[in-house]
């Protein structure tokens, strides 16, 4: 399976979701790749932080040449996880033209939302020679009981993609994961970020019969 994140505006959260679902995935037994395919290396910088293990490999291909190479790893690995960059629409393009599915982070701002057109006006484009691409929104740095989280929901349902009952909330131990170069699941597998792409990871992927992962059950307050 081929899972590309996108969106062209800048700094909505697509690393950190490609990172951490790629993470989640892993603690599943799952085999993944995570695909830098953004020049600013912001993936692979992350990797490269990793003082013990990182969870996946990562490699990156920060050309629009995604068409090829994904399909290409997608034959080695059972899930590959395309990190895509802001702007750059030809990148993005030739991943989303072979990719089974889409997930489009959004933060609950009115600018984002307003530029949620532009990763629409993609998307349609890329359905024309991938008309099985699936596209689901992920609404990221939520903050619980403010007015902008639930006006941004409200905003959501405008777009013609559904959204993802997982949401990522606003974390700053989320936020602080990079600076170990490790996944949220590596740092604090039962903090409450983990159990959201953990939630996230089941979304996409349900669980199989067989699966023997333990999963992390406990709810812990806020870090
Ligand atoms: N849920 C969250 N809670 C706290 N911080 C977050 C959250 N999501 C993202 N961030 C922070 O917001 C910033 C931007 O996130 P990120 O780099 O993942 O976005 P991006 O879409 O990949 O950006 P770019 O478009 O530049 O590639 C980072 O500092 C990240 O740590
Ligand atoms: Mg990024």
């Amino acid at each position: 399976m081929i899972i590309v994140i996108a969106n062209q505006k800048g700094g909505c959260g697509k690393t950190t979701t490609a990172v951490n679902l790629a993470g989640a995935l892993a603690a599943r037994k799952k085999d993944v790749i995570l695909v830098d395919a953004d020049p600013q290396g912001s993936a692979l910088k992350w990797r490269s932080l990793s003082v013990k293990d990182f969870p996946v490999p990562v490699v990156s291909i920060p050309k629009p040449v995604l068409d090829q190479e994904l399909p290409q790893l997608a034959r080695k690995y059972d899930y590959v996880i395309a990190d895509t960059p802001p702007g750059m629409e030809e990148i993005t393009r030739s991943a989303l033209v072979c990719a089974n599915l889409a997930i489009v982070p959004m933060q609950p701002s009115p600018l984002d939302l307003w530029s949620g057109t532009d990763i629409v006006t993609l998307i349609r484009r890329a359905e024309l020679l991938n008309p099985t691409l699936k596209t689901w929104l992920l609404l990221n740095r939520k903050i619980q009981g403010t007015r902008l989280g639930r006006e941004s929901l409200e905003a959501l349902k405008e777009f013609p993609f559904p959204l993802l009952k997982t949401e990522i909330h606003q974390r700053v131990l989320l936020a602080e994961t990079i600076l170990h170069g490790q996944t949220i699941t590596q740092v604090s597998p039962d903090c409450p970020s983990s159990l959201e792409f953990f939630a996230l990871s089941l979304e996409l992927v349900p669980e199989e019969k067989n699966e023997t992962t333990a999963k992390p059950e406990r709810d812990h307050p806020d870090r």
